[in-house]
């Protein structure tokens, strides 16, 4: 059972249905079972764009009003922005002293990620870095659930390696932390691929309908349907995958309808985008109230601080302590 939950999103903008379904559900029903600690990690962001910070500040306060919009209660949990946590950087340096070279060196995402981002020069200190100063976020609160994607494991993985070193050199300091896997579906963006903004294939919560619309008409379906006559086989088409998380009493129905091709795909598509345009109505009517309220978001932040900062502290002199600078 989750006793102290904590996770961290990167800012990029308005949140999608990626991160609806990947963990954000799942957030919205822990926050009434454990103590929760959700936090903006916008210097997880700057390891990879330091370059441009220019939206740093708008982008975490539309995703901190998307949380909101969701349901995300900050009487419940604490959301907080992670550079307003200095004990967090403090922490980070401490385990970096720990944390061997070959660790991060191995951790998947830092080879993908140079691929990747090629153009952008990320084989820097702070990028090595990035899982070290997740394991200040995590241990900072003494978090023991950590609701993440799967390509997050390698990072809880290390974490708890640091845990165990940590706890080896200066005695039992940290229990390790568990990663909860939700069993989400995979989310196809309007392209195929994985949902993300980095693909600009994403479908954003706040998008008005109109905008829902013309994304699902633009996604890729199954390419043997190239003529309305043409017969489809739905387990090939994304428009399908939506439709198990969208329409899943009505499967059925359009399976036969694309089998058949009874349906054409821009039908198809007018089913599925109506269903999530009303699936997010009232998310869009909360996200309105709330932009009409100034500061609220930088307000919310504040109030979460607050609440996490007296832990982080004592967390941090315990460190100090353990390893002789106190
Ligand atoms: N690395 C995570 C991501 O890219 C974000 C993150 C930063 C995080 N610190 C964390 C997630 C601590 C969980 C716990 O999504
Ligand atoms: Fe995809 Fe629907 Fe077209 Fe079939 S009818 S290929 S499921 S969009």
């Amino acid at each position: 059972m989750a006793q102290r939950v904590l996770t961290g999103y990167r800012p990029t903008g308005k949140l999608h249905l990626g991160h609806l379904h990947g963990n954000l559900l799942r957030m919205i029903e822990l926050q009434e079972q454990a103590e929760c600690f959700f936090f903006i990690a916008d210097w997880h962001a700057l390891t990879t764009d330091y370059q441009d910070p220019s939206r740093l500040r708008t982008y975490t306060e539309e995703m901190v009003l998307d949380w909101l919009a969701a349901g995300l209660d900050p009487q419940k949990v604490a959301l907080y922005r992670q550079s307003d946590l200095p004990e967090v950087a403090e922490f980070q340096l401490y385990l970096s002293m720990i944390t061997p070279l070959g660790w991060l060196e191995r951790v998947p995402s830092f080879k993908e990620q140079q691929e990747q981002l090629r153009g952008r020069e990320i084989a820097t200190h702070g990028f090595l870095g990035y899982p070290v100063l997740q394991a200040a976020d995590i241990l900072i609160v003494r978090a023991d659930s950590v609701p993440v994607g799967e390509d997050q494991l390698p990072h809880l993985e290390l974490t708890r390696e640091i845990v165990r070193r940590f706890n080896y050199l200066y005695g039992e300091t940290f229990a390790e932390p568990q990663s909860l896997l939700s069993p989400s579906p995979r989310i196809p963006g309007t392209d195929g691929r994985k949902m993300s903004k980095s693909y600009g294939n994403h479908i954003s919560l706040a998008d008005p309908p109109e905008e829902i619309r013309r994304k699902v008409l633009s996604m890729v379906t199954d390419p043997a349907r190239r003529t309305r006559k043409d017969p489809g086989d739905p387990e090939k088409c994304s428009v399908f995958e939506l439709h198990k998380v969208y329409n899943p009493d009505r499967l059925e129905e359009i399976a036969g309808n694309c089998r058949s091709a009874g349906w054409g795909c821009v039908e198809c598509k007018e089913v599925l985008a109506e269903r999530i345009s009303g699936s997010l109505q009232s998310f869009r009517k909360r996200r309105r109230e709330l932009e009409e309220v100034p500061g609220i978001a930088w307000k919310v932040l504040e109030d979460g601080l607050r609440r996490t900062r007296p832990l982080a502290k004592e967390v941090l002199a315990e460190v100090r302590r353990r390893m002789g600078v106190d």
